[in-house]
Parts: C-alpha cells; sequence; structure tokens
C-alpha cells in the first residue's frame, strides 16, 4: 500500500496544536475587527498577470516562487503569493471604493510561495492581513502599525521588535534610487550584485555579506533624501504613533521583498526565531491601485504570519488555545443511562455548554480515563442505580467534589457551575 505523505514544506495544524493555531489566528484578527475593519474572503488562485504588475517582476516572489500553472482553458493561473494585489482587484472590480473611504478590510488565509522549507519557511503560510484604501492620512499609517502591535501584544508575545522607515514617493525616490546607483558603482562589488543594483539597487543595502556590508557604511539612505511632503508625513506618523504608546526602531536599510511600498513601511521580527524572524510586515503602497487598472488612490496595509507567530508564541514560553475546550463530559455506565446522557447532551449543547461523551459502552474505568483526557472540568456519571432514582452525579474535576443532583436539576445546575468556572 501506498503510504501518502502531505507536501512538503507544507505545514498541517492537528488536535492539540490546532488549538494554538486558531487562538493565534484570533487574536491577530480582533484588533483590525476593533478597528472598523470588515472581513474580505478572496480567491485563492488569480491572472498571473495580476501578481506580476502588482507585486513586481523584480521581486524573488514573482520570480522564482510563484505556483503558476495553466487551467484547462489555458488561462494562466497563480495561486496566491500574497493578499494586497488581490484585495486591489477585489475593490476595483467590485467598486467598493466608491462608497465612504478608506475602505477597511481584513482577511485571513493561505498563501502560496514556492520557497526553499526549513523551519518557518513554508510552502503555504497562513496570514492574516488588513489593507485600509483611498486616504493618505498618516493617522491611518498609524492606526495599521499600531493594530499589527496590538495583535501581538494581546497574545502575550514581548520579545519582538517593530522596525520603521519611509521609502519616499514617485517625486523623491526616483533621484535617490541615481545616488544610490552611482555609490554602488564606485564599489567594488561581483557582477551579480552589480546586476542586482542596475535593477533595484535598494536590494543591495540588505545583503548580508561583510564585504559588501563594510562598503555601505556611507551609502545614501532614502530618509535623508524624502522630499518635504514625505519628511512631514513620516514625522506626522511617529508623532501618531508616539501618541498610541507603540514602541519602534528606525531601520533606515530596511528592504522589503515587495515592490509595491511607498512611504511608511515596517516589519515585525521576533528575537527568538532566528533565520525566519520576520512575524509580520507591511506599509503604505501608493501606486499600486492603479497599477492594476483602477482609480489613483493610496492604501497602506500589513501581513501578520499565522505560523510563526504561533512558533514566536511557544518560543515565549506562552500556550494559546490551553483552555479547555469542552465543558462538560458525559459517562454512561449501561444502556439505560446512555439513552439518557445522549439526549442530555444535545440539550446540553443547545444550551451552549461544550459538551462531550464517552463512546464505545466503556466500563467506569476507560471511561473515567477517557473524561480525565476530555479535559472538561465538569465529568457527569449515570450507572444503573442513577437511572433507577431518577439523579446523575456531577463531578468537579478540580476539585474532585461529587454532588448527586436529579434530572430536572440537571442543565441549571451545570450551566451555573460553569458559569462559575469561567468568571
Ligand atoms: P510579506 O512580508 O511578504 O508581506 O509577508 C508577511 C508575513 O507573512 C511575513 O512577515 C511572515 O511572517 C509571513 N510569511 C511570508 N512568507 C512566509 C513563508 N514562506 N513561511 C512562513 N511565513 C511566511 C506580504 O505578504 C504583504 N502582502 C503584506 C502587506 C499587506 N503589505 C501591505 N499590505
Amino acid at each position: 500500500m501506498t503510504m501518502f505523505t502531505a507536501p512538503k514544506g507544507v505545514p498541517e495544524y492537528f488536535p492539540p496544536r490546532s488549538r494554538a493555531f486558531v487562538d493565534v489566528r484570533a487574536h491577530l484578527a480582533r484588533p483590525a475587527e476593533l478597528a472598523g475593519y470588515s472581513y474580505i474572503e478572496l480567491p485563492v488562485f488569480e491572472d498571473t498577470a495580476l501578481y506580476v504588475r502588482g507585486v513586481g517582476e523584480s521581486t524573488d516572489v514573482v520570480s522564482k516562487e510563484m505556483y503558476t500553472f495553466e487551467d484547462r482553458g489555458g488561462r494562466s493561473i497563480t495561486l496566491r503569493p500574497e493578499g494586497t494585489a488581490g484585495v486591489m482587484r477585489s475593490v476595483v472590480e467590485n467598486r467598493l471604493d466608491k462608497g465612504q473611504l478608506p475602505v477597511k478590510l481584513w482577511y485571513a488565509g493561505p498563501f502560496f510561495r514556492a520557497e526553499r522549507p526549513q523551519h518557518g519557511r513554508y510552502r503555504q503560510l497562513q496570514q492574516v492581513g488588513v489593507e485600509a484604501i483611498g486616504s493618505d492620512d498618516p493617522a491611518l499609517d498609524a492606526e495599521v502599525i499600531a493594530i499589527g502591535d496590538e495583535a501581538f501584544r494581546s497574545l502575550g508575545l514581548t520579545q519582538y521588535t517593530l522596525d520603521l522607515t519611509s521609502l519616499g514617493c514617485a517625486t523623491c525616490r526616483p533621484p535617490y534610487r541615481d545616488l544610490l546607483q552611482a555609490f554602488l558603482a564606485g564599489l567594488d562589488l561581483d557582477e551579480a550584485t552589480r546586476e542586482r543594483a542596475a535593477i533595484n539597487p535598494l536590494r543591495v543595502l540588505d545583503d548580508k555579506r561583510e564585504s559588501v556590508q563594510d562598503q555601505l557604511t556611507d551609502a545614501p539612505l532614502m530618509v535623508d533624501h524624502l522630499c518635504s511632503d514625505c519628511s512631514s508625513h513620516y514625522d506626522q506618523v511617529r508623532e501618531y504613533l508616539r501618541a498610541m504608546n507603540v514602541i519602534w526602531r528606525e531601520a533606515p536599510r530596511m528592504v522589503r521583498g515587495l515592490d509595491y511600498y511607498t512611504r511608511t513601511t515596517f516589519e515585525f521580527t521576533h528575537d527568538l526565531l532566528g533565520a525566519q524572524s520576520g512575524i509580520g510586515g507591511g506599509g503604505r503602497y501608493d501606486g499600486l491601485m492603479a497599477s492594476v487598472g483602477g482609480d489613483d488612490l493610496s492604501g497602506i496595509g500589513f501581513g501578520l504570519g499565522t505560523d510563526r507567530t504561533l512558533l514566536a508564541c511557544e518560543a515565549e514560553g506562552l500556550a494559546p488555545g490551553s483552555a479547555p475546550h469542552l465543558d462538560a463530559f458525559l459517562v454512561p455506565i449501561g444502556a439505560a443511562a446512555k439513552a439518557r446522557l445522549v439526549s442530555l447532551g444535545a440539550q446540553l449543547r443547545e444550551a451552549g455548554v461544550r459538551t462531550d461523551l464517552a463512546y464505545g459502552d466503556r466500563g467506569l474505568k476507560g471511561a473515567m480515563k477517557a473524561a480525565d483526557r476530555s479535559g472538561a472540568p465538569l465529568v457527569i456519571v449515570v450507572g444503573d442505580a442513577e437511572v433507577e432514582s431518577g439523579v446523575a452525579q456531577v463531578k468537579t474535576m478540580a476539585t474532585g467534589d461529587q454532588a448527586t443532583v436529579a434530572w430536572p436539576d440537571l442543565i441549571t445546575f451545570i450551566s451555573s457551575a460553569i458559569e462559575r468556572d469561567h468568571t
């Protein structure tokens, strides 16, 4: 028999860790919900050209990492490597930008990049993202950054850093690019690096090799060459961030993996994750909407890595999703008791009590073991004697206390015990 295995580089989340995953995702999304972002569910694949145009041909994501194939109608399709281009397409196509601005959206789900798999670097990766479209108000930049920061903080994470910079705009970036290119031309660089400098000189700033970094000490930086509009925009963003008590580090050499960024650009990195330390990133993308055929509206957003955030929580010894996932566990001993408890189970669930039952007609010992493993704080045992007298034994697992409760009182008894437990 063939044994099938999951595709390489694709993480799976099954119990009990899947509970942590779901909890992390919920925490990452909640601050966006609290700030009025509405959910958008997007296609997992789009026209290849959308990503080529939107994300940029010179990026690794587009040139090396896309899962591209021809569908049965001969169209070139790509599994989404990121979410921003798809959101832009949907906003333009569905005219979401014709109502009140900014349009504030959040999304969550899998993205696909054919990277070399390693710890924290996957071919199917999960993100929670937001996009705010149609306003260049610096307070909106600060809001987006602050909700990313709050998302991580709400999980209890502390060992991460927010890096921040401004990448300028269509007015100040081209002259800066020329300046940087001229500076790089005077350095001792290998052929491949020279080629990179010709296509996107900013990427050379991110070169990890010491021989290159040593020569870059005096390289001109974008933040020192911002036009007055960008400079005042960036000052205001930082002022609002201070007002929201967000702490950041200036990162004038930051280089993002996607080409659409302008002005405010940021990244969250976690100190305990080694090489794949980026737990989230984003920024403004003022020309993107127009480049995919829409009006020339500005926008800003982020993508937070759900997989890596879970790894970060684990590295900090946090245990998201570890609260019991059941309230009550039912243990029937004998057929009559089983009929009674199957019906009680349905009633409890209807009353909002999370309930499971010992299936398989096990003896008391085996069933109690299952009850223990379930993590449910309350265990309800009914045997022949209880059926006869119309009662159930309700055991509180934390204390070992046991109460004999008449059937008509059971639902109220259990519900209030659980409420006490939750408060
Ligand atoms: P990104 O920086 O490419 O940005 O990805 C965002 C986050 O997704 C990263 O910080 C990282 O946590 C996670 N991530 C990326 N690739 C992988 C991978 N191979 N394995 C595991 N996690 C990964 C974007 O995708 C932009 N669309 C974000 C954005 C939205 N910018 C503006 N709006």
